[in-house]
Parts: structure tokens; C-alpha cells; sequence
């Protein structure tokens, strides 16, 4: 079922030539969400994977916390949380969050950004895991990795709907990476 799956999800995503600058396909998640088959296959999937890989790699039972990525991460993470019974945090942009904020800089293709979470979102040893909807440089997960951290917890695996293996962004992080479908 999951390569058929995988198959299924991948058909369905946009690619989008020179969006948003000349030289990038940009690959688009919300044909997925336009159909409700499809968006039950792809949170069905990320759950199978989480119970039968991630969970038994760390001799863990459950995860306490799914953190999200500003900004398509916030609409992955709170379904995958409400299924999973764990909480939601998400990691925005500077400036967004109210109250006492972990902060971190990040590289993006071209200079640096800052990524915040609210203090104390996390308990130190908490079971986390960290979702978006692609991973191309990885700049913005490894920061997301370094909040986590700032928390006194640590990232058990980094999930994606959509990896571009070959920008090797993976190889920055401190953990597993995991993405149901390859793009290139
Ligand atoms: N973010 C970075 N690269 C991307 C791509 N190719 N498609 C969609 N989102 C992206």
C-alpha cells in the first residue's frame, strides 16, 4: 500500500516551472488538499510511518509534540498532532509570536531570516517531531532542530511530504529526515 501511495501522491502534485524565480519547479502540496481521498492518504501514510518506524527506532510508545513550519507546516502539523493524540507547536517567522520567544537564524537562498518559538512550548525530553511540506536546503528545518534544542528536547525525525534529495539538505540535520515523495 505505501508505494501505491506514493505513486498516487506524487501524480497529483503541481510542478510549476520558474515559480517563484527563474531556474526553480516549484512543487505544489494543494492538489492534495483539494481532494479528500488523497489528504486521508497522506496523513494515513505519515502515521503508518511514525508507529511501524519512527516510534520503534527510538523504543518510544508515542510522540508528545508535532512542530510545524511556518508556513505550510501549519496546515500538515494540527491534523497530524490530532491523530497522533500529541500536542502542536508551531515555529514562525520573527515578530509573529507573542510573549518570550527562542530565537534562531536561518540561511535561505539568498541571505538570513529569523525563526522563533514561543519559551517553554516544549518540556525538556519531550518526543518530537518536526513537519513541513518539502525539504529542499534544509536551512529552515535545521533551525526548527536548534529551537527544539533551545527547549532542552531534542528532534527524533524530520518529516516531509515532498524531499529534493539531491540539494542534500537532509545531511544538515540532527536526525533522521523522512519525505513520502522525491521530486528532482
Ligand atoms: N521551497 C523551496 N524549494 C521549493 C520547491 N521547489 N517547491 C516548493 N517549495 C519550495
Amino acid at each position: 500500500r505505501a508505494k501505491a501511495d506514493v505513486t498516487y501522491l506524487r501524480s497529483l502534485l503541481g510542478e510549476y516551472p520558474d515559480f517563484p524565480q527563474p531556474g526553480i519547479v516549484f512543487l505544489d502540496i494543494f492538489p492534495i488538499f483539494r481532494s479528500p481521498f488523497a489528504l486521508e492518504t497522506l496523513f494515513t501514510h505519515l502515521v503508518h510511518h511514525i508507529t511501524t518506524v519512527t516510534l520503534p527506532r527510538n523504543r518510544l510508545s508515542s510522540i508528545d509534540v508535532v512542530v510545524g513550519l511556518d508556513a505550510r507546516g501549519f496546515l500538515l502539523g494540527p491534523p497530524l498532532a490530532l491523530r497522533l493524540h500529541a500536542a502542536f507547536v508551531p515555529v514562525r517567522k520573527k515578530g509573529k509570536l507573542p510573549g518570550e520567544c527562542v530565537k534562531v537564524e536561518y540561511e535561505k537562498e539568498y541571505g538570513t531570516d529569523m525563526f522563533e518559538m514561543q519559551a517553554h512550548s516544549i518540556a525538556p525530553g519531550q518526543s518530537v517531531i518536526v513537519i513541513d511540506d518539502l525539504i529542499a536546503t534544509g536551512g529552515s528545518a535545521k533551525a526548527a532542530g536548534e529551537l527544539v534544542g533551545l527547549q532542552g528536547s531534542k528532534v527524533l525525525e524530520y518529516l516531509f511530504v515532498v524531499g529534493l534529495p539531491f540539494l542534500k539538505g537532509h545531511e544538515k540535520l540532527d536526525a533522521p529526515a523522512y519525505w513520502m515523495v522525491e521530486g528532482d
